[in-house]
């Protein structure tokens, strides 16, 4: 009996292993990042393979050097790039290959490489390429060893040539690469395209392109077989084709049904997944998996837009790719957590400005919902900065444009491709010329998104507008040319591509609160206000010329249902671009949250006209001198708020059509400010802030106290400096310092001033008004972080992260 249980218990984990291993035989995608070597600076000959880099700086990828760098002024990148340096890397890595495998084919693909990268495979040239943000694969099979001898590839990286962007960039391979191994016959890179040609309740018709591949010299006989999985894993939809005869490629279409479709939206962002089988005679050669959504949308001149026949106002935000203290360097948990915190918000769409995203970045928006705007470019062939893209216009831009098309179009999220943001040539003829070239490009790869792009220059003789490629008009700022949309563009869709440009620095403030600074006056003068510690106030009371305050962005669009959606400039800071002032700076101020991660005080205002929350923000802090008159606001949920301080009422205050705060002139007194916030005539809310003492101890907090021990899984820590009872010391700066043991390493640490230059990647750093974070990263082996902050004069303390 207990023989035959074992048995039994034998064969079931065999058909197990069989199932997980299901399409492992047919083609293979490995993690290609660990054990890489490193040497900053330029090598004559880097990719030889009789190189001796065993001296070189071991590391894994993703990486970015430059985040690891000093600020400095004089780096070439200047303070719109973050002011961190940028250079000449090489990157080496060897391996080897099965001597199984010598029959396979073997890819190498890179999700991106910033900038100027140049590829060898055991000495021998693989190719270049100059945009930092495009995709790109290489076919390593003719070139490699198999059996014991080693491959090495070797990759180049020239960031040099700076400034090449308006923004911090980043350096080094800062995106995935894997290892991809197939038969000869497979499905090609980027192979399948799959569109949702008919959407009803009842029925949709999933509609599969499959490029197929056959690196053999002999034609073949070939068939296939398509599935459609529904997210729990149950067939929904399959068939297969007959037999066709394929020389070196094919492109097969494949039609089904897929009954009581789980449609995809941004509250219920349901996939499928496709699973395509190549048989060759009877055997199966390639198994490839697309994952998708089934979603209708549309824009409509006058109603706005669409997601599945139910009006959807698009409520986005712009950010730029870099995360904070980890700089470009990609981490899926970090763009996860970023988006968490922008749907808490109550944000349903990104736009990807000005450049392609990390794959990882459309897999998150797929799975979280969120409504994507994909962007190809920031300038085109004419000059933006000094060494940008222009240079690379001719040879390239066609290449990258469809890169980012085929890569990115079964991804549900994705509902508009931006064929550019402000580029030159709205004024002339180069402008209709290239604008039309780019959509007769995008057509040929994907015909079921509307196109668009920002214009700085939103008026109907731009020529962008006037070349016909334009599906949506895409205004960047100019709120006072909404209204006449509808007579300006007889023929256009309207989208708010960029809106706002406020600026702030978390946890300042500066009065009078109801007085708007236009900072700087002109984007070609030179700034000679501004605060000598470059903090730019968080009362909603200071933004760009261009731009307008967050009340006053959100003010333009709400209610108007011709504007499709909006995109605030920004939803998180980023290196770089620190309007209004230089260096020092240098970061943005742009942020609804700052560059550590902690929301600014105008998240809360979308967050009580964007979500159902019930929602209770007052500021500022409440630590002033007596004498003072503060201002005080909140933002809320409800129509009305009333205010105390120290137990008498100042009166309740009441939201108008386009004024979303409430604000009180307070005498300063010490003691306890608070807020109630009234619904119906009721309580429902209620917010005090305290005087706070002296500091007195730190008190750390973490957003996940359980994590993956995958050596990539990230918790974020927020440090708060607090009075013994508990209050946070609203200008504490005073230095911390980490220590980390167990199962993790501190990755990076911050805290959102965009003028400190102390290091991200050092083991101590300075609180900013009360506030500093530490972000830890598991390692692989499972088991306890313990991270202990310690300040002079403060009570320490520590936290316990598990990773399993
Ligand atoms: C826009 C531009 C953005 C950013 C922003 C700052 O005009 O598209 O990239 O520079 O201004 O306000």
């Amino acid at each position: 009996m207990k023989k035959n249980r074992l048995f039994l218990i034998s064969l079931l984990g065999l058909v197990l292993l069989g199932c997980s291993s299901k399409g492992s035989q047919f083609r293979q995608r490995k993690r290609f990042t660990r054990n890489w070597r490193f040497h900053l600076g330029d090598i004559k000959n880097g990719q030889a393979t009789t190189l001796n880099d065993s001296t070189w700086r071991p590391l894994d990828l993703p990486h970015d050097w430059s985040i690891e760098g000093a600020f400095s002024k004089d780096n070439p990148a200047g303070p719109g790039g973050g002011a961190l340096p940028g250079g000449i890397g090489w990157y080496r890595k060897s391996f080897t290959i099965p001597a199984a495998d010598t029959a396979k084919m073997h890819f190498i693909d890179f999700d991106g490489i910033y900038r100027d990268s140049k590829v060898w495979i055991n000495g021998h040239f693989l190719g270049e390429r100059p945009y930092g943000y495009s995709s790109f694969r290489y076919n390593l099979t003719p070139y490699l060893h198999y059996g014991t001898q080693k491959n090495i590839i070797a990759v180049r990286v020239n960031n040099s040539q700076q400034p090449n962007s308006r923004w911090y960039s980043g350096s080094g391979i800062y995106r995935n690469v894997w290892m991809v191994t197939t038969n000869k016959l497979h499905v090609d890179h980027w192979g399948t395209h799959i569109t949702t040609p008919d959407v009803d309740k009842q029925e949709a018709t999933v509609e599969i392109q499959t490029k197929v591949k056959n690196r053999d010299a002999k034609q073949r006989n070939i068939s296939l077989a398509t599935v459609i999985y529904d997210s729990t894993g149950r067939e929904v939809a399959k068939t297969s084709s007959s037999k066709q005869t394929i020389d070196s490629t094919l492109t097969m279409t494949q039609e089904l049904q897929v009954k009581n479709p789980q449609l995809w939206s941004v509250d219920s962002p349901t996939l499928y997944h496709a699973e395509t089988s190549i048989k060759s005679g009877s055997k199966i050669v390639d198994r490839y998996r697309t994952v998708f959504g089934i979603r209708k949308f549309h824009f409509d001149r006058k109603k706005g837009f669409f997601l599945n026949g139910k009006h959807l106002k698009i409520l986005g935000v712009c950010d730029h790719h870099d995360l904070g203290a980890l700089g470009a360097a990609i981490n899926k948990r970090a763009i996860e957590r970023r988006l968490e915190m922008l749907k808490n918000m109550g944000v349903n769409a990104i736009r990807t400005s000005h450049n392609p995203p990390s794959p990882e970045l459309l897999h998150l928006t797929d799975k979280m919902g969120f409504v994507v705007l994909d962007e190809a470019f920031d300038g085109w062939k004419r000059k933006k900065t000094k060494y940008g893209y222009y240079q690379d216009w001719d040879q390239w831009h066609d290449r990258d444009i469809s890169d980012m098309v085929r890569r990115d179009r079964n991804h549900p999220s994705v509902m508009m491709w931006s064929i550019g943001n402000e580029v030159w040539g709205q004024g002339d003829s180069t402008g209709v010329t290239i604008a039309r070239d780019l959509a007769n490009t995008v057509h040929k790869w994907d015909t079921t998104r509307p196109i668009t792009s920002g214009l700085n220059s939103p008026f109907p003789n731009n020529s962008l507008y006037r070349s016909g490629a334009l599906d949506l008009v895409g205004f960047n700022y100019h709120r006072n040319l909404f209204d006449s949309f509808l007579d300006d563009f007889p023929h256009g869709k309207f989208i708010a591509t960029e809106t706002t440009s406020a600026l702030a620095t978390r946890g300042e403030y500066d009065m009078p609160s109801d007085s708007i600074r236009r900072w700087p006056i002109a984007w070609d003068k030179p700034f000679t206000q501004g605060n000598d510690d470059y903090t730019v106030s968080s009362y909603d009371n200071v933004s760009t010329p261009w731009g307008s305050t967050h009340e006053e962005g959100w003010a333009a669009i709400k209610g108007k249902d011709y504007i499709s959606g909006m995109f605030i400039w920004t939803g998180f800071d980023y290196l770089g671009e620190p309007t209004p002032y230089s260096w020092p700076a240098r970061s943005s101020y742009f942020g609804a949250i700052d560059l550590a991660g902690f929301p600014k005080d105008a998240y809360y205002m979308y967050q009580s006209e964007w979500t159902d929350k019930p929602v209770l923000h007052l500021f500022p802090h409440w630590n002033w001198q007596k004498g003072d008159t503060v201002d005080v606001w909140t933002y809320a949920s409800t129509d009305s708020v009333e205010l105390f301080l120290n137990g008498k009422s100042l009166g309740i205050r009441t939201k108008s059509k386009n004024k979303f705060h409430m604000q009180w002139r307070v005498p300063y007194q010490p003691g306890t400010i608070k807020a109630v916030a009234i619904k119906n005539g009721k309580e429902a809310l209620e917010k005090e802030i305290h005087t706070a003492g002296k500091a007195e101890k730190l008190v750390l907090s973490a957003d996940r106290t359980q994590i993956k021990a995958n050596g990539r899984d990230l918790s974020y820590i927020k440090v708060e400096v607090q009075d013994d009872d508990g209050n946070m010391v609203p200008r504490a700066n005073n230095e911390i310092h980490f220590e980390i043991n167990g199962a993790g390493k501190l990755v990076g640490v911050s805290n959102g001033y965009e003028a400190n230059h102390e290091s991200f990647k050092a083991d101590h750093h300075k609180a900013f008004n009360g506030l500093c974070r530490a972000i830890i990263e598991s390692t692989d082996k499972p088991g306890t972080i313990s991270l202990t902050a310690r300040s002079e004069g403060l009570e320490p303390a520590t936290i316990k992260i598990s990773t399993r």
